[in-house]
């Protein structure tokens, strides 16, 4: 996958010295201690990270630490005092005027926490924004935002002011009004902090369907590890203007490297971060529909469990069949396993998470079966799978991926 996004080695420093707290930086001087003695504060320090085109990006980290400052050196409302910020290979950082000016009004979009809409303009006035400055005229760009409104659950609205609305519809106008540019790059800095829970929930989702839809790549900043771990497809936490740690949710959860982050994976709720095949495992046994009824006894036998899934070609799953009902049908003079398959199991992805799985983990006599696309069996997920999944970082957990 391409790079659409490398920072290097960025430092952000807002004061009126920012060469001497650079040079103090580099001496390895802390933040406290630059800020003490040369007034000066230490926003970013040091990050360096990249984003892949299309990737969902989340920066996360305590109040201060620095993710705003970080973000907006993206988009250069924040001018970095040293680092390169690389975008399709370009330094945006050496931008003159003219190409910053296009940057910023085709390719990169921002949506804030605090909505930051035009209140005197309707919905359609505020999303067609964008458009208006870059002068496409006015049919076309009332066209795109009547579209880009509609696809975010607004149709109807249009000439509504935003003051009409509640917070997580407001945040729908944010977030149409970066979208109908086709920015390539959508930076988000807590967009949902401020609405409550449930909306924030609906947005979630909502986001992650757009971002399955236009594959745009995604720079998105949180305080909530929960919110983090369900977006995010890598993570990068900061601390005191530092990034600390940097990876995909499971090896920031199961690795913390610090006390600072461990804290934080503290409050997660793993059965919202722990996907299906993160625990997933090769059944030990399996049949195939060429096989008969006795085959089938004796890999249950080996095994010693009382049911064993049933595959066709390809490993395409065609059912499960019982021990009992195997037995019976040896009695019976039968030889076929297709009259004896049974369909009462649950069938999941493997991008599930715990959370939904949990119930029926706990009702069904049959392991969970995860299945691709095409019904081809991946593997299989036992009770004891889930909960020892649920296990804290430090404890053994299996996690078998194949
Ligand atoms: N314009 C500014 N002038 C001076 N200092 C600033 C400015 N903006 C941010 N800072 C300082 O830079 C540091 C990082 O702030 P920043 O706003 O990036 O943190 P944050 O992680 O986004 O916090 P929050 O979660 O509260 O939004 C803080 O010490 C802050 O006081
Ligand atoms: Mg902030």
């Amino acid at each position: 996958m391409s790079k659409k996004i490398e920072v290097k080695n960025l430092v952000k420093i807002f004061g009126s010295k920012p060469k001497l707290a650079l040079k103090r930086l580099k001496d390895g001087w802390s933040k406290d201690k630059i800020l003490n003695t040369t007034g000066q504060t230490v926003g970013v320090n040091n990050a360096s990270f990249s984003v892949d085109d299309g990737e969902f990006f989340v920066i996360m980290g305590l109040s201060g630490s620095g993710k705003s400052t970080l973000i907006r050196c993206l988009n250069l409302l924040n001018m970095p005092t040293s680092g390169e910020v690389i975008v399709d290979g370009e330094d945006i950082v050496k931008f003159d005027k003219k190409q910053l000016r296009e940057f910023r009004q085709k390719k990169v979009a921002m949506v804030f926490q605090n909505f930051g809409l035009f209140t005197h303009r309707t919905l359609l006035g505020n999303v067609e924004y964008g458009l208006e400055i870059r002068n496409i005229d006015k049919d076309k760009r009332q066209q795109i935002a009547l579209e880009t409104l509609e696809s975010v659950g607004l149709k109807g609205w249009e000439y509504k002011k935003p003051t009409e609305l509640s917070g997580g519809m407001q945040q729908r106008v944010g977030l149409a009004r970066a979208l109908a540019n086709d920015p390539d790059i959508l930076l988000m800095d807590e967009p949902f902090s401020a609405l409550d829970p449930l909306i924030r929930r609906d947005m979630q989702v909502e986001l992650l369907e757009i971002q399955s839809k236009l594959k745009k790549t995604i720079v998105f900043i949180t305080h909530d590890i929960n919110e983090a771990f369900k977006l995010g497809d890598r993570v990068a936490v900061m601390k005191d203007g530092k990034i600390v740690q940097q990876g995909n949710p499971e090896d920031i959860l199961n690795n913390p490297s610090d006390e600072y982050i461990e804290d934080f994976v503290k409050s997660i709720d793993r059965t919202k971060v722990i996907q299906a095949k993160n625990i997933m495992r090769k059944p030990n046994a399996l049949v195939s529909m060429k096989d008969g009824v006795r085959v089938a006894i004796k890999e249950m036998q080996a095994n010693d469990i009382s049911s064993v899934f049933v595959v066709g070609e390809k490993m395409k799953l065609e059912g499960i069949v019982t021990i009992d009902d195997c037995v019976e049908a040896v009695k019976n003079k039968q030889s076929s396993l297709k009259d004896l398959l049974r369909h009462d199991y649950y069938k999941t992805s493997e991008d599930e998470y715990i959370e939904h799985l949990l119930e029926n983990a706990t009702k069904s006599r049959y392991p969970i079966v995860v299945v691709n696309d095409d019904n081809r069996l991946l593997g299989i997920i036992v009770r004891t799978s889930i909960l020892s999944g649920l296990l804290p970082s430090n404890s053994d957990t299996e996690t078998i991926s194949f």
